[in-house]
């Protein structure tokens, strides 16, 4: 069950998100620097925040998503979160996206909550496979996925319109052999 994935990590808890989140994730989702290269425009009102609360619960419920908060587990506080969507049972693959709030980049934190939810991922989530879709302009989500072992494996030219503005997508895969023999090292 999706909905009771809870995951710890050295410094982090990734949790399901509740309702008493939308504040800290609102403040993450608003931030126009946060979202230079999201696929949607920053978030204007709280209800944005509500919403996507009320809809990660559904994903959790019905097995679509697994969108999980990252928590610091020293202070309790909300700091960004992490997802697997796009799940397809046959081919045993999903997408990952994450966003830290602007006050937690560079520390290191999303490094530590991807590699926790590639090892749940690729071990009780059966997964063979996890992708990801990042702007090429987007150059500290690159170096991350390349430090967990993904590799670049195309361009998609103008795949996105965000806000009026035209967007490439690099295309990025992971597979659990490469994950298997990265952790083995
Ligand atoms: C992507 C994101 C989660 C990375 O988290 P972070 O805590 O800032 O990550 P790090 O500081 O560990 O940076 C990752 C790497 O990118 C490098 N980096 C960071 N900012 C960079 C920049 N502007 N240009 C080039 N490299 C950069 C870091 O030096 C680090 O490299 P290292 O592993 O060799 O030390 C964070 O920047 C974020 O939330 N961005 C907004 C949301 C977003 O774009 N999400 C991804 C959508 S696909």
């Amino acid at each position: 069950m999706l909905t009771e994935t809870v995951l710890h990590t050295e410094r982090l808890v990734l949790r399901p998100l509740v309702a008493t989140d939308a504040g800290a994730l609102f403040a993450v989702f608003s931030d126009p620097e946060v979202m230079r290269y999201w696929s949607c425009a920053p978030w204007t009102g709280i209800a944005q925040a509500d919403h996507d609360i009320a809809g990660a619960g559904e994903g959790l419920a019905s097995g679509a998503m697994l969108r999980l908060g990252i928590e610091l587990a020293a202070s309790g506080e909300l700091a960004g979160q992490i997802r697997m969507h796009r799940f397809d049972q046959q081919n045993r693959r999903c997408e990952v996206g994450y966003a830290l709030g602007r006050p937690y980049w560079g520390r290191g934190y999303l490094g530590e909550a991807m590699k926790a939810m590639l090892d749940h991922g690729f071990s009780a989530l059966d997964l063979n496979r996890v992708e990801a879709d990042v702007d090429p302009r987007n150059a500290a989500s690159a170096r991350l996925l390349e430090r967990m072992g993904f590799e670049r494996e195309g361009l998609l030219r103008e795949r996105w319109i965000v806000a009026g503005e035209v967007c490439d997508t690099a295309f990025y895969g992971l597979l659990k052999s490469d994950w298997d023999e990265r952790r083995s090292r």
